[in-house]
């Protein structure tokens, strides 16, 4: 109990430094003004001059968990006549510099994030060296929004932004033991997802252990009868699934397979 008062304490305590910032973690450099800006419901992707062509999907489909996130979709009054037209912001114009996208530790995962204040076909900008950086300069943005429920529309507050981030450390990892207690693919997922709201980038798959063996190994095809069921375990293409998700969201999965020791569930 005395440690989550003060946990409390410490997270009131920071709130006040860093009063009317609601980004999180907080970024390596923040500059920004006091105008507002509007965003436009047809607001969109613009990657031109990048030299990544994002042939795997990448970056669409982050765009697109974005405008989820942000919902756009709620955004039901397509008139925006009586917004500044100088205050509309069109979209986000991501520049990145490398094609590749393979993710390795140590991959270059900054990026930097700009919102004007306003002008004609004003987007947001977001500069980075890989994909992987892109997709945390859009978690970046998609927390600068607001729902505003009186005039329907999404506001970025505080407008001009600027803002310079890298990660402090390459590896910020959440683990999760499936041994002890299994989780279907969905909330894998769903555990997934939080990460990237947190810029964390590598999920700690303890999947086996004493208590239970829920993974197919197809040369030792016994060895999942310790699952707890039937139902209760991941085959290969499982396995892969979790791995391409949590890749394609600039998260490595560092699976923990114990052997020899910690045998008790398989027999
Ligand atoms: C848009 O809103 C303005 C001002 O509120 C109004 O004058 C105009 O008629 C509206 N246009 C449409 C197409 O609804
Ligand atoms: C929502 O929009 C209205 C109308 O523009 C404005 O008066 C109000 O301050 C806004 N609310 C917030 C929380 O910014």
């Amino acid at each position: 109990m005395g440690k989550i008062v003060k946990s409390f304490c410490f997270l009131v305590f920071f709130g006040v430094l860093v009063e009317g910032l609601n980004i999180w973690p907080m970024p390596n450099s923040v500059n920004h003004g006091h105008q507002i800006m509007y965003l436009s419901n047809d607001f969109a992707l613009k990657s031109d001059g990048s030299k990544y062509n994002d042939a795997s999907g990448i970056l669409k489909d982050a765009f697109s968990r974005l405008l989820d996130v942000i919902e756009v979709d709620h955004v039901i009054d397509s008139n925006f006549s009586h917004f500044d037209p100088m205050a509309i912001l069109h979209g986000i114009h991501v520049i990145v510099w490398s094609q590749n996208d393979e993710l390795q530790y140590g991959v270059d995962e900054s990026y930097k994030l700009s919102i004007p204040s306003h002008g004609t076909q004003v987007y947001a900008h977001i500069e980075a060296q890989t994909v992987y950086g892109v997709l945390h300069g859009l978690q970046t943005f998609s927390q600068l929004c607001r729902f505003n429920l009186t005039n329907r529309a999404i506001e970025v507050h505080q407008v001009p932004w600027y803002i310079i981030d890298q990660p402090r450390f390459f590896y910020r990892g959440l683990l999760i033991d499936t041994s002890r207690h299994y989780l279907p693919l969905p909330i894998i997922k769903n555990v997934i997802d939080s990460m990237t709201y947190a810029k964390l980038n590598v999920l700690h798959w303890h999947i086996v252990d004493t208590q239970s063996f829920p993974l197919e190994i197809p040369s030792f095809p016994k060895l999942w009868n310790g699952a707890y069921s039937i139902s209760e375990r991941y085959t290969m293409a499982d396995a892969a699934e979790i791995v391409s998700y949590a890749q394609r969201r600039g998260i490595s999965v560092l699976a923990e397979i114990d052997v020899p020791g910690h045998a008790l569930s398989w027999y």
